[in-house]
């Protein structure tokens, strides 16, 4: 596996592969592997003749008093994970390298989007997503790019982004990776004390009770958003950031919900905040 660290080195090898006629895939990730990158890595190898993932993490998406300094990092593990699932070409940039003295361009999505969900609770946050995947994109010039549907509102942005700047991309979304008991997998798990890490299956228990209520065939959002708050604040250790049903596409709020739209949830187990998400129907 290749390892660059500067756009140049990136460029070089991937020109090189298209000269050969080989298709690319990119797995944008800030590192801190786990199960869920690594099936992303798994899809691309799967769809893609040449993988490379991004391991970075981006400053311009983290927001004052969050988790920038203290981010789990561990290049090595990262690297031997990336290896064994068949990448090609790890890109590990410097933030200098990303963003050079001057810098200031940045792609931001003009809509209620980025304002829904974790964009209440997280200004600035999809603004640094769309500007460092624009740059990867530019950078890598992949054929695919591969997300994990965990983060269902960046997921539904990157798409958005792509559709409106023309990107030549195909988006994938992966499913999410989940722990036996239904904890999905997160490199923000790893800051779960013991007390912490049982308590955080009340996400998956909350939508497990969501789930069976649109299957008896509940619609109402208020009726099932509200069972899933009573789950949540059942558990002493976990805050309500926001649970919600929105559109699977807009993401703007829907009373009543139909197959393919989006309920999810923020919630902090302790200090640490965790998200998860169901599509209705899926
Ligand atoms: O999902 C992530 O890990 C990050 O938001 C991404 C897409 C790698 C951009 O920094």
């Amino acid at each position: 596996m290749i390892i660059a660290n500067t756009v140049k080195d990136v460029r070089d090898v991937v020109k090189e592969w298209k000269r050969n006629g080989l298709t690319v895939g990119l797995v944008p990730t800030m590192g801190a592997l786990h199960e869920g990158h690594a099936s992303l890595v798994t899809a691309a190898a799967a769809g893609c003749d040449r993988v490379v993932a991004s391991v970075f993490v981006n400053p311009t998406q983290f927001g004052e008093g969050e988790d920038l300094d203290s981010y789990p990092r561990d290049f090595e593990r990262d690297c031997g994970i990336l290896e064994e699932r068949g990448c090609h070409m790890v890109f590990h940039p410097s933030v200098e390298e990303m963003y050079p003295e001057g810098y200031a361009t940045y792609v931001n999505l003009e809509s209620e989007m980025t304002k829904q969900l974790c964009g209440k609770s997280r200004p600035g946050h999809f603004r640094g997503v769309c500007s460092v995947v624009s740059k990867l994109f530019n950078i890598v010039d992949p054929d695919r790019a591969y997300f994990g549907e965990k983060d269902a509102q960046q997921l539904a942005v990157i798409k958005r982004m792509v559709k409106d700047m023309n990107f030549d991309i195909e988006i994938v979304g992966c499913p999410t990776v989940r722990e036996d008991d239904g904890l999905a997998k997160s490199s923000r798990n790893s800051y779960l004390n013991e007390r912490e890490r049982a308590a955080a299956t009340v996400l998956y228990r909350s939508m497990e009770r969501a789930k069976a209520m649109t299957k008896e065939g509940v619609s109402d959002a208020s009726q099932l958003l509200e069972a899933m708050r009573d789950v949540v604040s059942s558990e002493p250790l976990a805050r309500i950031d926001y649970i919600e049903a929105v559109d699977g596409e807009t993401l703007m709020p829907k009373e009543k919900l139909a197959a393919g739209d989006l309920v999810a949830m923020a919630v902090y187990i302790g200090s640490t905040r965790l998200i998860d998400n169901f599509t209705v129907g899926a």
